[in-house]
């Protein structure tokens, strides 16, 4: 019978990083997966989730018995209180659902098949270029794709052919954004322009997917949070999915959450019994022991504190990753390969290469990139900047 299954290919992001660490050039530099690197190209375990993990293992509260679908509450009330603030009005209206999943992957999953559940013909718009893996869950599914152009022109994204685009969305369907640090593109979208996006999605009656994978990674977790203090004020029906990895480091713990804003209590409730049915159906209730972690760093005031400062350690870092590249591009007489990296944000930006010199840069260089031409910035450092403009500056058509 498995002989009859058909080709495919292996994931492109989850394989370049087998690669990478097989390749022996003592030069590599990985800037594939969507991993934060230290300047030493470390992915060290945040202190914050040390400490927090010292405590749950001498906490007898935090059982390993089974818990429900939704997965552990303290988990899920700290992230909805993260995004919304305790005093909330749509926390106290019970509007707001927050349900923990298997990473933010699991979050886009489960929304993808909730909609689907409600209605399989919506249609899915999302951005022209995005994370592959959003096209991919949908598709997979069975659902119809469409895109939005996404692009950059001299160090910004494109909003007006974006706008013109998504104000074509057919009424009702979905649409799909990042809330902040664009993958793969590293712009975002600016306060003035989400308002113009909630207009069409309100005109429209759009249902909006917010992917919150680098909450805290781009600007300040008040900045990145624009967007869902915004749609939560004007639009009764959303969803958010919220992932860990990134921002407590926590990548194989596999921790995240799908929110569910609703049009009211009742709405919400039943939502949370379809969503535990769905979730029943595939894993039975997720892994608790990120949700632990982030349990205790969240409501204990000096762990929180620790975690805000080495979150924005993290972010200042890949601030000035872009900053010795420009710097070095300059020094290198290229500066206009790279110049509009230094107006991106995030963890990702893409230089335009061919995917022809892309392998070449693997094969002959040990620079790893996806074949997209994005590239992890955290993945640059003073020590490396030199060898990877030299080695791709004959290769790059133009700047993304
Ligand atoms: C990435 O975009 O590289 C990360 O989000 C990892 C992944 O799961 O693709």
């Amino acid at each position: 019978m498995l002989e009859t299954l058909g080709k495919i290919s292996p994931d492109p992001i989850l394989t370049l990083s087998d690669h990478f660490n097989q390749d022996a050039n003592p030069r590599k530099i990985d800037l594939g997966i969507g991993l934060y690197q230290d300047e030493s190209n470390k992915t060290p375990i945040m202190e914050c989730v040390k400490i927090a993990e010292q405590r749950v293992i001498k906490n007898l509260s935090y059982d390993k018995k089974y818990k429900g679908s939704n997965g552990f509450n303290g988990f899920c009330e700290a992230i909805s209180e993260l995004l919304f603030s305790r005093k909330h009005e749509l926390i106290k209206e019970r509007r707001i659902l927050s349900f923990q999943t298997i990473g933010g992957t699991g979050a886009i999953r489960l929304s993808a098949e909730i909609i689907y559940q409600i209605n399989p013909d919506k249609g899915v718009w999302i951005s022209n270029p995005t994370w592959d893996n959003h096209r991919d869950i949908f598709q997979h599914l069975g659902m119809k794709i469409y895109s939005y152009p996404y692009s950059g022109v001299l160090g910004e994204l494109d909003f007006q052919s974006m706008l013109e685009s998504i104000s074509k969305i057919p009424e009702g369907d979905v649409i799909v954004l990042h809330g902040c640090g664009h993958n793969p593109t590293g712009f975002d979208i600016k306060k003035k322009q989400w308002a113009k996006i909630l207009e069409i999605i309100r005109y429209r009656k759009l249902v909006p997917i917010i992917d919150m994978a680098y909450h805290g990674l781009t600007k300040s977790l008040q900045d990145d949070n624009y967007c869902i203090d915004l749609f939560s004020s004007q639009i009764d029906e959303f969803f958010i999915a919220y992932s860990c990895s990134k921002n407590f480091g926590l990548y194989n713990d596999r921790i995240g959450a799908l929110i569910v804003v609703a049009k009211n209590r009742k709405t919400c409730f039943k939502t949370m019994l379809h969503l535990s049915r769905l979730t029943r159906l595939s894993i039975s209730s997720p892994a608790i022991h990120g949700a632990y972690i982030i349990n205790e760093i969240l409501s204990s005031e000096e762990l929180k504190e620790i975690w805000q400062r080495e979150l924005k350690d993290m972010k200042d870092r890949t601030i000035s990753a872009r900053r010795i590249l420009l710097e070095e591009s300059k020094r290198q007489n290229c500066a206009n390969l790279f110049f509009e990296i230094g107006y991106g944000v995030g963890l990702f930006s893409m230089i335009s290469i061919q995917p022809k010199h892309i392998d070449t840069l693997r094969d002959k260089f040990g620079i790893y990139m996806l074949r997209s031409g994005r590239i992890n910035i955290s993945g640059l450092n003073e020590k490396n900047i030199k060898y990877f403009i030299s080695s791709t500056k004959p290769f790059i058509n133009k700047q993304y």
